[in-house]
């Protein structure tokens, strides 16, 4: 996707009217008489921000229709609502803690799930060598950025009579587009680069063309159900987040060159200091997915991580930091770190985590629009900060 369709792409410029979308900050809109509803008659259906908003994610990962809701988790708990009791879904492991949490205790009782290490595709197939309803997939994952052949795990999910559905958060469609590489339906946490400037909580969820959905029970398009499971539940996008949200992608390209750069540099100063036992990011050649990665992906995304040994080093290197803030989120204007075991997976079971290396050393890093020099300079001191107190 280039950045001319990250500032125009779905939304037509009209005569006579604002160039921004305007903020309409109302619950209900009149009816003209009792024969004639208006286009919006409550808020909780959506409304105009949220309608603009969705137009340019479609536009943007290259489906039909986007469905968007008040966070991450709120859309990846309407696509797993959508499936009828019982239904199998095969998830990774190694996803967002948030979305392992809400199938571990949420959905646990009503979905028969099953855990693969996506990032061993033949774990991910083994899974589904018995008929499946679900695949959702993460990649790169939060926060080990473990890489997942994307067009293997897909084709392994339509032979099994699954959909698949890939969370498309650490790259955004400017760098990756899993609808062209099969995938049935995309998901989005907005709160990271599509908003870009830590402001607002929002998702969406981008379906591909002409999908009845899953169990086929005749309630209507995949996309239409989950639009009413949204009203149902009322989980939908407030207007002002929408407003934010879509002049938030207008810069997305711009945001991502400068975040990016400062990554890979970011990445290649870690590797090379002492204090730092492993460094995880997809544009390093020595990573395991790379090579997947860069065949899937036409970037390598503005987050890595880095594993410091101990919980004392990630402190004190955390605690040396003067422009990196330590909080949860990423992928917005501001550099941050977090701790994943303290702060986003603190839900996902020991073992798991211990599994995919997600160790009391890890440290989430979030590449903002700063200076690359001056974030180099940032986190190389607070490494120098963390050996001298905590010598490996
Ligand atoms: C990959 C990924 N998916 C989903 C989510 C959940 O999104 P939200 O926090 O907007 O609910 C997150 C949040 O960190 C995430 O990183």
């Amino acid at each position: 996707v280039s950045g001319t369709a990250c500032v125009h792409a779905g939304l037509a410029r009209a005569g006579g009217r604002p160039l921004v979308p305007p903020l309409e900050q109302s619950t209900t809109h009149a009816w003209a008489s009792l024969d004639s509803p208006p286009p919006v008659t409550y808020a909780r259906g959506g409304g105009a921000n949220v309608e603009a908003l969705e137009r340019r994610l479609a536009a943007l990962e290259g489906g039909p229709e986007a469905v968007a809701f008040g966070s991450g988790l709120a859309a990846i708990d309407a696509l797993l609502r959508t499936l009828p009791a019982g239904a199998r879904v095969v998830a990774g492991s190694n996803a967002y803690g948030g979305t392992v949490r809400l199938l571990r205790q949420i959905h646990a009782g009503r979905l028969d799930v099953a855990w693969a290490d996506t990032s061993n595709a033949r774990q991910v197939e083994a899974a589904l060598e018995r008929p499946a309803d679900l695949l959702l997939l993460e990649s790169p994952s939060n926060p080990t950025l473990a890489v997942t052949d994307l067009r293997r795990c897909i084709r392994a999910a339509h032979g099994a009579g699954a959909l698949a559905v890939v969370d498309n958060t650490f790259l955004t469609p400017l760098r990756q587009r899993p609808l062209e590489l099969g995938a049935d339906a995309v998901v989005h946490s907005t709160t990271k680069f599509l908003d870009g400037h830590n402001a607002t909580l929002g998702g969406a969820v981008v379906f591909a063309a002409g999908h009845a959905g899953p169990g086929h029970d005749g309630s209507g398009a995949w996309s239409q159900r989950t639009r009413w499971l949204r009203r149902a539940t009322g989980t939908v996008l407030a207007p002002f987040e929408a407003w934010l949200t879509l002049q938030g992608c207008k810069t997305l390209h711009l945001r991502t060159r400068q975040q990016e750069a400062s990554a890979a540099a970011l990445a290649r100063a870690a590797r090379a200091h002492p204090a730092v036992r492993r460094v995880a990011y997809p544009g390093l050649p020595d990573h395991p997915g790379h090579g997947v990665h860069r065949a899937q992906a036409s970037g390598d995304g503005s987050i890595l991580a880095v594993d410091l040994g101990s919980r004392a080093a990630a402190a004190a290197f955390l605690a040396g930091l003067r422009l990196f803030t330590l909080a949860e989120n990423l992928g917005a204007t501001e550099s941050l770190a977090t701790h994943p075991l303290t702060m986003t997976h603190a839900d996902v079971p020991e073992g798991v985590r211990r599994e995919l290396g997600i160790t009391e050393g890890l440290v989430r890093l979030s590449a903002g629009v700063e200076e690359t020099h001056d974030l180099v300079q940032d986190v190389v001191a607070a490494l120098d900060a963390a050996a001298a107190q905590v010598p490996a």
